[in-house]
């Protein structure tokens, strides 16, 4: 080996044994590392707790809190949450009714006595029109879930509460009466969601649609023991929701009024 060669693999062994002998991490000890620049993130990643001594942005304490997962901000709609829509007419399908295709939707009201009325008095229509499939299906929802308390007829007279001496302890409402006709359709979707008193939520049994498809349905029961007609192509019981034949005459009609305006143009 020559005098050259030798200083070659002093310098060479000496390089090795700096980078390597930096402090490995383990105990209360990062490490230290040779030219860390790019290897740790200095920003703050999302849900990844990841202090690093280098990282000047803050305390370890800020960035522990940073990175925790935090309660969505009011309003906000998760990713996805608008994929979903469904459409009667083409005008129905732009106004788009759309939910997340797990059948959740937000709802911005809280459990409260308060919160109660609030979502009694804001939520007015039924975002779904009157479909003789939507009654159906609302049908088969109200008997397995509500009909059970409320009666198949709506009257409060399930078989729960009827059947060998009442088995249930507390009257369930009786959507019969002037009030429940009366009352709007946010009173049933926030019953439908937290449930009152001894009555439970049913938001984990009914996605949003059928929680609508069973207002629409409770609604028909209403106008059945009223001699109204709440179907598809008629609603006598009340002017706030849309039999789905009548919007699309409306629908209809639209369209021949722009006509007319692009011929008065030309
Ligand atoms: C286990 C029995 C039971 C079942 C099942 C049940 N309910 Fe109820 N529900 C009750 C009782 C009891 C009340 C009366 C609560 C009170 O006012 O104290 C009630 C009250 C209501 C009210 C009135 C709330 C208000 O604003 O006064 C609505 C609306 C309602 N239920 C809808 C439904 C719907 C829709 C379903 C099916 C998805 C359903 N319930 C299933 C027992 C039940």
């Amino acid at each position: 080996m020559t005098h050259k060669g030798n200083i070659l693999y002093v310098l060479l062994g000496t390089c090795l044994t700096m980078m390597f002998s930096c402090q490995q991490p383990g105990g209360n000890t990062t490490g230290s590392e040779y030219m860390p620049d790019m290897a740790h993130s200095v920003a703050y990643e999302a849900n990844t707790y990841g202090y690093y001594y280098n990282n000047r942005w803050g305390t370890e304490d800020e960035l522990h809190k940073m990175v925790q997962p935090r309660k969505p901000i009011n309003g906000s709609i998760a990713r996805g949450a608008t994929g979903g829509s469904v459409g009667f007419t083409s005008s129905m399908s732009q106004q788009g009714i759309s939910y997340q295709a797990n059948g959740a939707k937000p709802y911005y009201y809280a459990d409260t006595e308060d919160e109660r009325i609030r979502a009694t008095n804001e939520i007015i229509n039924n975002p779904y029109p009157i479909t003789e499939a939507g009654l159906a299906k609302g049908k088969n929802l109200y008997n397995i879930y509500c009909g059970i308390c409320h009666g198949e007829k709506g009257d409060g007279g399930g078989y729960l509460v009827r059947d060998n001496g009442g088995k249930y302890p507390v009257q369930p409402a009786n959507f019969m009466t002037d009030e429940f006709v009366a009352a709007s359709n946010g009173r049933f979707y926030h019953g439908i969601i937290y449930g009152r008193n001894l009555m439970s939520g049913y938001s984990d049994k009914l996605s949003y649609e059928e929680r609508w498809q069973v207002i629409h349905y409770i609604r028909s029961l209403q106008a059945e023991s009223k001699k109204l007609v709440y179907s598809e192509k008629a609603n006598t019981l009340n002017s706030i929701d849309k039999p789905a034949s009548l919007i699309k005459l409306e629908a209809a009609a639209t369209v021949s009024v722009d006509t007319t305006k692009v011929e008065t143009i030309n």
